[in-house]
């Protein structure tokens, strides 16, 4: 019985090596790996492992762009290839490839996403719909944040804030930041859907919860991206030195001298937080709170001089222009002030660019603006951990959530 196992055993693996092979020669031919056009430069790895595992490790430590992006960029260019996910992928960097991937109505590209991310929105999800399709969703989206809803909706999220504010940082000398603004961000969603306000039930549900999470130095909540840039605008500023003394204070001061006690803000005076936002985009320069996405080629693409076959993915990252010299001076620096000179369309995109790009912009902005309003003319506060570590899970998190320390202002 062995002897004839021994007989059959080369045959055997011949025929698995044979089944590997065609697989992988018939996929590398379905997805254009054979075509005689010129593919950009770069690797594909391993069959099927690609560079999955550089990819996840580099956004793992919150090194996507040094590990991943900034290596191949200097190796082979600004248009690389690479496979991840068991998909062969063209990486693009730079103002120009943002232009040529994100503006293009679903004529060369659409958006892809990961199947985790469709189960959870909806196969009838906006992010799963192209053409006129996505146009009608994206249309009742906009309006719904047009500027005169926005109008109604600034003293509805005022409230929420001060609400907030009142129940979770009122009488304590500490408070977690990521937890706070989480909670917040599900309250300024139940205002949007129409809920006035729920800060407490929703707080008695996850608040604990987080809170005991972080003090276990265990991050495991989910999350939005809409807490993320309050927390990078509170680090932004505390790793300038200054912390509370700047985050644009005498502009909200001002508006704070127009208004009666207990009066709520206007789209107007949130207008007016100029230096604020300016800090604000400048944290979400530095630290994107979507590194960027994928596309899936719908054609064969012909891009300075390669082609991007039919079926590959293309990914873009904000990195690739937020990290370039070229395109902001000093980029590592923390610099508000730069914002004060134009920019041009397609080189800042934390929040995409053409018809997919992010829809909730204006109310994340204003969200963020009432936010810092109501705790910069509230209360001093300062970093914790100064040198907080930031990790990724899958988004950049605040590794100990930034405790900082509050105290009701005193009256200048
Ligand atoms: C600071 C907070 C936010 C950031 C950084 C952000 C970022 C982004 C980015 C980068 C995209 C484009 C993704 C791509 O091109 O594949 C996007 C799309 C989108 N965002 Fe946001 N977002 C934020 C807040 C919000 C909020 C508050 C809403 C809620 C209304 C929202 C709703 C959307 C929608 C509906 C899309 C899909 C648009 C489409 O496919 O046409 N976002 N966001």
């Amino acid at each position: 019985m062995a002897v004839e196992m021994n007989n059959f055993l080369p045959l055997i693996l011949f025929c698995i090596a044979a089944i590997i092979s065609s697989t992988v020669f018939f996929q590398r031919k379905k997805c254009g790996y054979t075509t005689k056009r010129k593919l950009p430069p770069g690797q594909l790895g391993l069959p099927f492992i690609g560079e999955t595992m550089e990819f996840y490790e580099a956004q793992r430590i919150n090194r996507l762009f040094e590990d991943f992006v900034e290596l191949r960029v200097a190796k082979y260019g600004k248009i690389f290839k690479t496979s991840l996910m068991g998909l062969p992928t063209i990486g693009v960097n730079g103002a120009k490839a943002n232009r040529f991937i994100l503006s293009n109505k679903f004529k060369l590209v659409i958006s892809t996403w990961p199947s985790s991310s469709v189960q959870l929105m909806g196969r009838n999800s906006i992010m799963e719909k192209h053409g006129d399709q996505h146009r009608f969703r994206r249309s009742l989206i906009t309006s719904s944040l047009s500027c005169s809803a926005l109008q109604s909706l600034v003293p509805k999220i005022c409230r929420a804030v001060q609400l907030h504010l009142k129940s979770y940082w009122h009488g304590k000398e500490n408070v977690i930041l990521y937890c706070s603004t989480k909670l917040l961000t599900f309250t300024s969603v139940r205002v949007l859907v129409g809920d006035q306000c729920g800060a407490r039930d929703v707080g008695d549900q996850c608040g604990a919860r987080d809170v005991g999470k972080f003090r276990e130095s265990s991050v495991r909540c989910s999350c939005s991206t809409d807490q993320h840039p309050w927390i990078w605008i509170f680090k932004g500023e505390e790793s300038k030195g200054d912390n509370s003394e700047d985050v644009g204070e005498s502009e909200h001061d001002d508006v704070m001298k127009t208004k009666k006690e207990g009066e709520e803000l206007t789209l107007e005076n949130v207008k007016k937080m100029e230096y604020s936002w300016e800090a604000a985009r400048e944290s979400m320069r530095l630290f994107p709170p979507i590194f960027g996405s994928f596309r899936k080629a719908v054609a064969d693409i012909e891009y300075q001089g390669f082609t991007i076959p039919k079926g590959w993915k293309v990914l873009w990252t904000a990195y690739g222009t937020h990290y370039d010299g070229e395109c902001f001076k000093n980029p590592r620096r923390y610099d508000p002030s730069r914002f004060q000179e134009f920019v041009p369309p397609y080189v800042y995109v934390p929040f995409g660019g053409g018809p997919r790009s992010c829809a909730g912009y204006q109310l994340a902005k204003f969200n963020i603006l009432i936010f810092l309003h109501y705790v910069v003319t509230g209360y001093d506060w300062s970093l914790v951990h100064p040198q907080e570590s930031i990790i990724m899970y899958p988004l950049p998190l605040p590794s100990q959530g930034i405790p900082i320390y509050i105290s009701p202002k005193t009256p200048k």
